[in-house]
C-alpha cells in the first residue's frame, strides 16, 4: 500500500520548474542558457516597494495578521479595483493570499463538487488543470485557436454550458499566448450565466497592466457580473514582485469568508511586512510599470519578427502579457523534443506548448521577459540549430 493519498494522482504540475532545473543542471556543466521559459520580468521591485517593506520590517510588522488581510491593504486593493474595474468593491470583499495562485487552489476548492464542470482556455496556466482533477471536478477545455489570435470564443463557452457547469475561468491577458478578451466577448458570456446562480467565473487577471494596446476589460464590470465573478489580480507580474508571494482575489462576500477560512487553515495569513509593502506599491508612483510595460513591447516585436524570419515558425504578434506562443508545426518535430533539442543544442530554455495543455500541441512558449540583447542571441541561435534539422 502506498502512503501517499490517492487524489496526488490527479495533481498536476507545471512545467516551466521542471525546465528551469534541467537548464540550471546544464549550467553547472559550464553551459551558457538563455532562460526564455520561466514566467516573470527580469526588473527589479521598484525601490518604494522595497523600502517599505524595510519600513515595515522594523516597525514591527513581523507579527500574525487578519487572515483576509491587514485592513489598510485590503482598502487599498478595494479602491484600486473599484476604480480600474469601475465597481464598487470593499474591503470585505478582499482576501489577500501568498501569491495569486493560492486563488486559483482556494476558488476551485471552495466551489467545485465532484463531477462538476469548469471550463478553462486551454492551452492555458496548467495550475487551472490540476486543480479542477485534484477536487475531482469535470475539466471542460475550451480550446484557443490560433486564427482568432488566441482569443478566447465566447461562442465555445456558451456551447458548453450544461446544468454542471460550476466555473468558468477567464484569463485576459492569457498566459501562455498573449491574447486579450474583447468587451463583446464577455458581454456575450455574460448573457449566458446570468439567470445561472449556480455558475461563478474566475477571471484570471494577473497580467491586467501588461497590454500593448486598448484597455483591460474585466466580466466583473458588466452589469450583474460583479456577484457572480472572482476577480484574481496581484503584484507580482504589475510591480516585478514574484518572489515576495502576495496577490488577492475580490469576490463577493460570503465567498470571501469561505476562501478566508482556508487560508486560516492553511497560511494563517500573508506574510505581514510584505503586505505593508503591497500598499505601497497600489498607491505610490505608479511609472516604473508604464516604464516596463513599455521594454516589453519592445522586446515582443525584436521576438516576434526574429521568430517570423525562421523557416518553419511563424509568430502572431500578442496584444498583452510577456509571452509569444509560436506554431512551429512547419519544423515537423514534436514540439517536446523540439523543446529539448532547443535547450541541449541552441542552449535557449523555452516550454513546449503541450506544458499548456493537449491543444497548445504544434507550439512553444517563449518568455520575452529577458534583455533585447539575449532576445536575439537567442534567436540567432535557434535559427543556426534548427539549420541542422531541415
Ligand atoms: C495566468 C496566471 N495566473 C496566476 C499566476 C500566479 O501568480 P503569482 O506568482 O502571483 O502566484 C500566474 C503566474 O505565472 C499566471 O501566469
Amino acid at each position: 500500500m502506498s502512503i501517499f493519498a490517492e487524489r496526488l494522482n490527479r495533481l498536476g504540475t507545471e512545467t516551466a520548474f521542471e525546465v528551469l532545473a534541467k537548464a540550471k543542471a546544464l549550467e553547472r556543466e559550464g553551459r551558457e542558457i538563455i532562460h526564455l521559459e520561466i514566467g516573470e520580468p527580469d526588473f527589479d521591485t521598484p525601490e518604494n516597494i522595497k523600502e517599505a517593506a524595510i519600513k515595515a520590517l522594523k516597525e514591527g510588522y513581523t507579527h500574525y495578521v487578519s487572515a483576509a488581510g491587514i485592513l489598510e491593504l485590503r482598502e487599498a486593493i478595494a479602491e484600486y479595483i473599484s476604480e480600474s474595474r469601475g465597481i464598487d468593491a470593499e474591503p470585505e470583499e478582499v482576501v489577500v493570499t501568498p501569491g495569486a495562485k493560492p486563488i486559483i487552489f482556494f476558488s476551485i476548492l471552495a466551489c467545485v463538487n465532484p463531477g462538476e464542470e469548469v471550463m478553462y482556455p486551454n492551452p492555458g496556466f496548467p495550475i487551472y488543470e490540476s486543480v479542477i482533477n485534484f477536487v475531482g471536478g469535470k475539466p471542460v477545455p475550451i480550446p484557443l485557436k490560433e486564427e482568432r489570435d488566441f482569443r478566447m470564443d465566447p461562442e465555445d463557452l456558451v456551447e458548453n454550458i450544461t446544468e454542471k457547469t460550476k466555473m468558468i475561468i477567464l484569463n485576459s491577458p492569457h498566459n501562455p499566448t498573449g491574447g486579450v478578451l474583447e468587451s463583446g466577448d464577455l458581454e456575450l458570456l455574460a448573457d449566458a450565466v446570468k439567470d445561472r446562480d449556480d455558475i461563478i467565473i474566475l477571471s484570471d487577471e494577473v497580467y491586467c497592466k501588461i497590454l500593448y494596446e486598448g484597455s483591460h476589460v474585466s466580466i466583473a464590470s458588466i452589469s450583474g457580473m460583479k456577484d457572480k465573478t472572482i476577480i484574481l489580480d496581484g503584484f507580482s507580474k504589475t510591480y516585478a514582485m514574484t518572489g515576495w508571494r502576495i496577490g488577492y482575489g475580490v469576490m463577493r462576500r460570503d465567498l470571501a469568508e469561505k476562501i478566508t477560512r482556508l487560508m486560516v487553515n492553511s497560511n494563517s495569513c500573508t506574510c505581514a511586512f510584505i503586505q505593508m509593502a503591497g500598499v505601497e506599491a497600489l498607491k505610490g508612483p505608479q511609472d516604473s510599470v508604464g516604464r516596463m510595460v513599455n521594454e516589453f513591447k519592445r522586446r515582443r516585436d525584436v521576438i516576434v519578427s526574429g521568430l517570423n524570419g525562421i523557416e518553419g515558425i511563424s509568430c502572431r504578434k500578442p496584444k498583452g502579457a510577456f509571452y509569444v506562443f509560436p506554431n512551429v508545426k512547419g519544423l515537423e518535430i514534436d514540439c517536446r523534443e523540439l523543446s529539448d533539442f532547443l535547450l541541449n543544442k541552441a542552449g535557449v530554455a523555452v516550454l513546449p506548448g503541450t506544458s499548456f495543455g493537449k491543444y497548445g500541441d504544434g507550439y512553444i512558449r517563449l518568455s520575452y521577459a529577458n534583455s533585447v540583447e539575449n532576445l536575439e542571441k537567442a534567436i540567432e541561435r535557434m535559427s543556426e540549430a534548427l539549420e541542422e534539422i531541415q
